[in-house]
């Protein structure tokens, strides 16, 4: 049997503390004006002290389980994607695997900072279609917010913290071969990787350190290079913008979406915005907006998607999928 994977659910969690423009332009010398303006952020979730990017990846991993109408012990391999994780090791997937009593394959982390996402998905669909695993649970969670330095204003605005998840499954290529993952397309260039960083690590420092950014720099690379992955990505699905029912972008810079999609001539409504309400939450940003799509009803079964993201590396990405589970497949629950 020739294997794709398909998504099946997605699922999220945001931390209940919602922090404002006004509220942070008490702390630091700006304005919701400002930040408005230049990004198109009005608010982010913010964990408390005692909320661990676990604890946002387990909530999100649940939600889509309920979705899916599964069991935990049908998973057989956990990727999770962030650039914060509870401990230096293990990885943080081991506490979700722990947590949801998934113990029947295997479970790591993955760092692409706000790519992993779109990384997570292509070594998952791998897996899936090599036949490794057959279930895959896919999660992007962050908790940003403990990597900002509250005296640089140009970024401690930027950022929130949250977690999105989705379920993929493997199915019978034969008859489903529009179904599901596409194609991923995964890029990363070393060379710029001090426009973006975090100035701490075990090794290094021995502090976890805080986020540094040439924001101007970051913004001319997002632009170019996430058009380039998603021109790249319809050519080799022989697809036209016209075709894609939603875009996904990374949700790092209001800005920034727009001038992709005026680059690409996407109409604005194929794309789903949620920068707004989030920030950006690095990996957790394209399966948040994705879930929020699902449960509103705007994203629907044969919806073909397509995600993208950048983030320090530089990595970027991006993958093609038509979501859902196809109606006419052989599809048994456990
Ligand atoms: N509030 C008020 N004023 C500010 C703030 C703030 N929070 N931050 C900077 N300023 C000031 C600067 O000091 C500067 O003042 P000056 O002209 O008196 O010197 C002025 O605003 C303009 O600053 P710039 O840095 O030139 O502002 P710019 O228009 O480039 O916007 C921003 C900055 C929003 C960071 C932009 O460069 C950006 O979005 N870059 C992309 C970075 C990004 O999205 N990173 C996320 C992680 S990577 C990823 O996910 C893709």
């Amino acid at each position: 049997m020739i294997k794709r994977s398909i998504m099946i659910a997605t699922g999220s969690y945001l931390p209940e503390r919602v922090v404002s423009n006004e509220e942070i332009s008490a702390w630091v010398d700006t304005s919701d004006k400002w930040i408005r303006q230049r990004t198109g952020i009005r608010q982010r979730h913010f964990a408390d002290h005692t909320e661990l990017t676990s604890h946002l990846a387990i909530k999100a991993a649940r939600h889509a389980l309920e979705m899916a109408k599964l069991d935990a012990e049908v998973i057989d391999l956990i990727v999770v994607a962030t650039t914060t994780p509870d401990d230096t090791f293990p990885a943080t997937a081991t506490k979700v695997q722990k947590e949801l009593g998934a113990f029947n394959g295997a479970a790591f982390d993955i760092q692409a900072v706000c790519a992993g996402f779109i990384y997570a998905i292509a070594v998952a669909d791998n897996f899936l279609k090599s036949g490794q695993a057959s279930t895959a649970l896919v999660i992007g969670a962050e908790t940003f917010s403990r990597l900002l330095d509250w005296k640089d204003r140009t970024t401690c605005v930027l950022f929130g913290d949250g977690a999105g998840a989705v379920l993929l499954r493997v199915i019978d290529a034969n008859n489903n071969e529009n179904w599901g993952v596409l194609s991923t397309h995964l890029h990363t260039d070393g060379s710029e990787r001090d426009i973006l960083y975090v100035d701490g690590g075990p090794s290094a420092t021995k502090t976890v350190g805080h986020v540094r950014m040439n924001g101007k720099e970051v913004f001319r690379h997002a632009v170019s290079k996430l058009s380039s992955v998603i021109d790249e990505s319809l050519e080799d699905n022989g697809l036209s913008p016209n075709d894609v029912d939603w875009l996904i972008p990374h949700q790092a810079n209001r800005r920034i979406i727009d001038s992709i999609i005026n680059r690409m001539k996407i109409p604005t409504e194929k794309v789903l915005v949620s920068i707004e309400r989030h920030a950006n939450t690095s990996a957790a940003s394209v399966p948040l907006a994705l879930d929020e799509a699902v449960r509103d009803g705007r994203v629907c079964a044969g919806h073909l998607l397509l995600l993208s993201a950048i983030g320090g590396g530089l990595a970027w990405g991006a993958g093609v999928v038509r979501f859902g589970l196809p109606v006419h497949s052989w599809y048994y629950r456990k």
